[in-house]
This record gives C-alpha cells, structure tokens and sequence, in this order.
C-alpha cells in the first residue's frame, strides 16, 4: 500500500488510562475524520487498547498503527509484540526510532531493522528522525545526516520510495505551541532531509518521501506549519489525547491544497 495523501498521525504514548476513555476519544476522532476530504488519520494507541478499537466500524480515511513493534519476526522475546501480530489485527501503521524508545536505548541499527521487519509484514513504517539541540555550529545537521542514513541503509528500492519520515526535534517535543519549531526552520530542515537523502538513495527517492513534523503540534501553530513548514503532515502527541483540539488540528491539515 502506498500513500498520496497528507496524513496526521496521533501518538498517544502511555495515554489513557482506560479502554472507555480510549473509545471516548476515538469515537470522536471517527466524527471528525468523517468529514475530511484530504487526508488520512491514523491512531496509534497503546497495544492493549488497539484489537478493541480496531473492531469498530470507522471511516476509510481513518487508519490504526502502533507506536513500536520489535525487531524480530517471532521467537523468545518477553514482553515484545511483532509486526505480524499488530498487522492481524488490522492496523497498517507503526512509528518507529521514536525518540522516547531511541532514549530506551534503541540504535540507529534496530531502527533499520523494524523498517524492514513492518514492510515485511505488510505495515507501513513512519521513521522518526530528529536532533536532541540545535547549535550553531551546526552539528545537529551531522547528527541528522546520520541517523537518516543509517535508519535506511540498505533497505531495498521499493521500501525507500514514497517512505514517512516524521521530523521530531526532540527539544521541541511535549511543550507548548509557543516552543514549537518555526515554520521557517522547519521548511529548511525539511529540505536538507530531502537534500541527504538525495545524496544517499538517489533524487527519485528524494523526491518520494513524505515528511511529517512533530514536535508539540497544537491548534495554534498547525496552521502556520502546513501553510509554510513544506510538510504533508503532523505526527502530534499530546494535543491528540484531546478530542475537540485534534479534531481543529485535522481541519486545518485538511484545509491545505
Ligand atoms: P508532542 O509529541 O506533540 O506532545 O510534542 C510529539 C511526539 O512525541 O510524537
């Protein structure tokens, strides 16, 4: 399956607290998704909420994914969830080298693995990608340059084209619209995202990518990063876990042509 459309991608890390208030959100996120015209949705609640929610009727722009799966396909792993499990119960989207799981020790190396391991199975991976500070001197384009390079080392062609990557800075991540990136900044890191992986893979797969942004994403800023940002889309966390503010931030990415 590959994607032409922007897409906003909801990540509701260790959030909620209960299947009620995760059907309580997800109900109203359906309502919202139903209008939209433009995009596709996706939800990625914690593992034990999704088989319940994934039963439910939903409308064809609105996706389920999960927030990691492990590196290997089966075998002795306590406590891990693989690819193909995820993938039978009906949801087609996993992130992966979140900067939360990366700071739980996950390299660049099982980054790539899970890359390969979610196609395999027929999941569609959104890599995160993203420098813990800026710095004058430019060193957290370095940083960037090879996290993407080894995140997608020697993946085959037809993974690489049309792949999502979400650029998370993590400074900007879990704070107020007011500490977010800059849609200018973000226009520019975007590019040299573009730039790099033209270097690497080729400009075909350059021009293929889709890049997302997150990084506290709330109604406020939304509308000025899908206007200015050059992306096709938003990865949010907290402003997802709150259904009236995600369903303003939906309009707005919808809104974009
Ligand atoms: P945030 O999280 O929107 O709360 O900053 C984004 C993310 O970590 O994916």
């Amino acid at each position: 399956m590959k994607r032409y459309r922007n897409l906003v991608v909801a990540n509701w890390k260790m959030n909620p607290e209960s299947i009620e208030e995760a059907k309580r959100i997800f109900g109203s996120i359906k309502k919202n998704a139903e209008k939209l015209k433009n995009i596709d949705v996706v939800i990625c609640p914690p593992f034990v909420f999704l088989e319940n929610l994934a039963k439910d009727k939903r409308p064809k722009n609105l996706y389920l994914g999960v927030q990691d799966i492990f590196h290997q396909t089966k075998g002795a792993f306590t406590g891990e969830v693989s690819a193909e499990m995820v993938r039978n119960t009906g949801a087609q989207y996993v992130i992966v080298g979140h900067s939360e799981r990366r700071a739980a020790g996950e390299t660049n190396e099982i980054v790539n693995r899970k890359i390969t391991v979610a196609f395999e199975s027929g999941l569609l991976p959104i890599l995160c990608v993203g420098e813990k500070e800026r710095d004058r001197d430019g060193n957290h384009l370095e940083f960037l340059k090879t996290q993407i390079k080894e995140c997608l080392i020697g993946l085959h062609k037809k993974y690489l084209v049309g792949i999502t990557v979400a650029y998370e800075p993590i400074w900007a991540i879990g704070k107020s619209y007011k500490e977010s990136m800059s849609p200018t900044d973000i226009h520019e890191t975007t590019l040299f995202i573009k730039k790099i992986i033209g270097e690497y893979f080729g400009r075909d797969i350059a021009n293929s990518i889709h890049i997302l942004y997150g990084g506290s994403v709330e109604v406020e800023n939304a509308g000025a990063i899908i206007k200015l940002g050059n992306v096709e889309g938003f990865l949010v966390g907290h402003a997802s876990l709150v259904a009236e503010e995600f369903g303003e931030i939906l309009k707005v990415a919808d809104a974009k042509r």
